[in-house]
């Protein structure tokens, strides 16, 4: 069978690694075989159902069968509920990269930050997982006609996947969702209803709906399809973890790496509930040696786990009417899948949840945009904003391996976020001088807008990578003329030439250190009056503190300020 251009091979069945997929009930123990339209355990009438495969014949076929396969989510079929991937349903779904966040990690201090880039999916969003596996699961038990509830993006994902399976959707969408979140789901042929109140309201009314009509309902975290979908970002970050540690490392002796922490937005928690079972599985089969640590973040303003992961409770108290900007993450009543994370985690993981505000949501969307060229919407920063509060609070250690699920962009930016003056306009003046061409007359109305001479800075570094962040800092925040020496020999001749406005200037460097530039510059009348900002990643010593005091205009610890903290500084020297 070929999946795209590539070649799949499916095991014979009746062979070792052929599927076996047994619904087990998480209350009785009660197994029977999988099909999508089992709904509830046979014996004691519980909902919460999750996958259970051979586990030990696959344990030892899953390395060499998954080698060759292309990075596609179905590389891992025999651990999903689809007996036969349907090559002609699928768009790409998962195989997402994961790259190393060098900016963002170097100023949390965090030089193994990844980031799992799930807007590079079909609908631009890891909801796509959920779509693609239970499309193809739902279409091979021959369901026509489907129901979902959605803030969203879910409802975007499944009516991409449902469009091109031929199944009538369905979607229930509170009426918080964007407006341009619901033209999508109805571009594609979805029968929106929009329900004017809050999400946990919207999916009882799609529930009855499904209900009265015999239509299929999804159920989130107790549909084996999503839960079984979501646990491939386990299996794809291990995967490329351990293709980007050197050779020869200890951890590489499975060919799967698993993280120290996977961060994650968090609404219902149907991604980390499976992102965990994928981890669970590998550690079970003995491909990774710990299971990670997950960190569930929530806005303040609808942020059930958080709150009762701090007060210790097993149980999440549902937030009757979600105070956020963020409609895509308003799930007010979590249920039992918070009770399921918090025993897992405990179990076994380790973890939290943290809540971070609207605010710091949109300020760290606008770090990840600048400093690593991502944009993405507010739901996905969310995870960042909790990454940024955790390091701060020294719950992340700087040797951690550290996985953000960058879980989405389908939303244009809206107004509020960017606020005004992110604009510069070029006006063509209405009547030209006489002697002005229409080229000359745009020209000049172009140089009024960058006519303003720009601030010089001089950045010393000794290190490649700490001068891109600076200078990069300095570009995308505003309009400076950026020098660069080296060490501290260039350092002091280029001042000496240039005279610049400002120097940022780090401290420890070989042959004339940070503090050697100090004492030049300030016994050198011209260029001692320039202002200096020190940006350094050494503990100082209180001689060394003393050395410095008078002597520059701030200190700032590497891995201690965000970009907008270092450009606040630099604007109030320069004006
Ligand atoms: C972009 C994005 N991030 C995070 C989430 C949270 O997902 P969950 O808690 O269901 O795993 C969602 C849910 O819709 C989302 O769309
Ligand atoms: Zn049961």
């Amino acid at each position: 069978m070929s999946i795209g251009n590539l070649i799949y091979t499916v095991p014979e069945p009746g062979t070792a690694a052929a599927k076996k997929v047994a619904a087990a009930c998480l209350d009785c123990g009660h197994q029977a075989p999988f099909t999508p339209n089992l709904m509830s355990c046979e014996v004691c009438g519980s909902q919460w159902l999750e996958a259970r495969y051979d586990y030990q014949s696959i344990r030892t076929e899953l390395p060499g069968l998954v080698k060759p396969r292309p990075s596609s989510l179905w590389r891992y079929h025999e651990l999903l509920p689809v007996y036969e991937p349907n090559p002609d349903l699928s768009m790409g779904e998962g195989g997402t990269p994961l790259f190393r966040a060098v900016n963002l990690g170097m100023m949390l201090g965090l030089p193994n930050l990844y980031i799992k880039d799930e807007r590079q999916a079909p609908t631009s969003s890891f909801k796509d997982r959920q779509a693609a596996v239970n499309i193809a699961a739902l279409k091979e038990a021959g369901i026509t006609e489907i129901v979902i509830a959605s803030t969203g993006n879910v409802a975007i994902a499944f009516s991409a996947y449902a469009a091109r399976a031929g199944i009538k959707l369905w979607a229930f969408l509170t009426s918080l969702v964007p407006a341009e979140k619901m033209r999508e789901v109805a571009l594609y042929g979805t029968q929106v209803v929009k329900v004017t109140a809050s999400y946990d309201q919207a999916k009882k009314v799609a529930a009855e709906f499904a209900h009265q009509r015999g239509l299929y309902l999804e159920r989130g975290a107790r549909s084996i399809p999503s839960v079984e979908a979501m646990k491939t970002i386990a299996y794809e970050i291990a995967e490329q973890l351990a293709a980007l540690q050197p050779p020869g490392d200890p951890a590489l002796q499975t060919g799967w790496v698993a993280p120290d922490w996977y961060f994650q937005s968090v609404s219902g928690g149907l991604g980390p509930l499976g992102v965990l079972k994928g981890f669970y599985e590998l550690h079970d089969m003995g491909l990774i040696e710990r299971i990670p640590a997950i960190a569930g973040t929530q806005t303040v303003g609808c942020s059930p786990m958080a709150r009762a992961w701090k007060a210790n409770r097993d149980q999440a108290k549902p937030v009757e009417s979600p105070r956020t900007h963020i409609a895509t993450l308003s799930t007010g009543d979590p249920g039992r899948t918070y009770t399921l994370l918090r025993q897992r985690m405990r179990q076994a993981s380790g973890g939290l949840f943290e809540s971070v505000s609207d605010e710091e949501t949109f300020r760290t969307m606008h770090i990840l945009a600048k400093m690593e060229g991502l944009s993405v919407e507010p739901a996905a920063a969310v995870a960042f904003a909790g990454l940024i509060k955790l390091v701060r609070a020294g719950s992340i250690k700087p040797t951690d391996v550290v996985v953000v699920n960058c879980t989405g962009h389908t939303m244009p930016i809206e107004r509020a976020i960017l606020g005004d003056g992110w604009v510069r306009n070029v006006e063509l003046p209405s009547k030209l001088r006489d002697e002005e061409t229409p080229q000359e007359g745009l020209l000049a109305a172009l140089n009024r807008v960058t006519a303003d001479r720009f601030p010089r800075v001089l950045i010393v570094d000794d290190t490649v990578e700490a001068r891109r962040l600076i200078r990069r800092i300095l570009q995308a925040q505003g309009n400076y003329q950026i020098m660069e020496a080296a060490n501290g020999q260039e350092a002091i001749e280029t001042a000496q030439v240039e005279l610049p406005d400002l120097i940022i200037l780090d401290l420890m460097m070989p042959e004339i250190d940070g503090f050697g530039v100090l004492d030049a510059l300030k016994a050198d009348a011209q260029t001692a009056p320039i202002p200096v900002i020190v940006v350094t990643a050494k503990d100082l010593t209180p001689e060394e503190k003393t050395r410095l005091s008078g002597q520059i205009h701030t200190l700032m610890q590497k891995g201690e300020f965000m970009s907008d903290d270092l450009h606040e500084e630099i604007d109030a020297l320069l004006k």
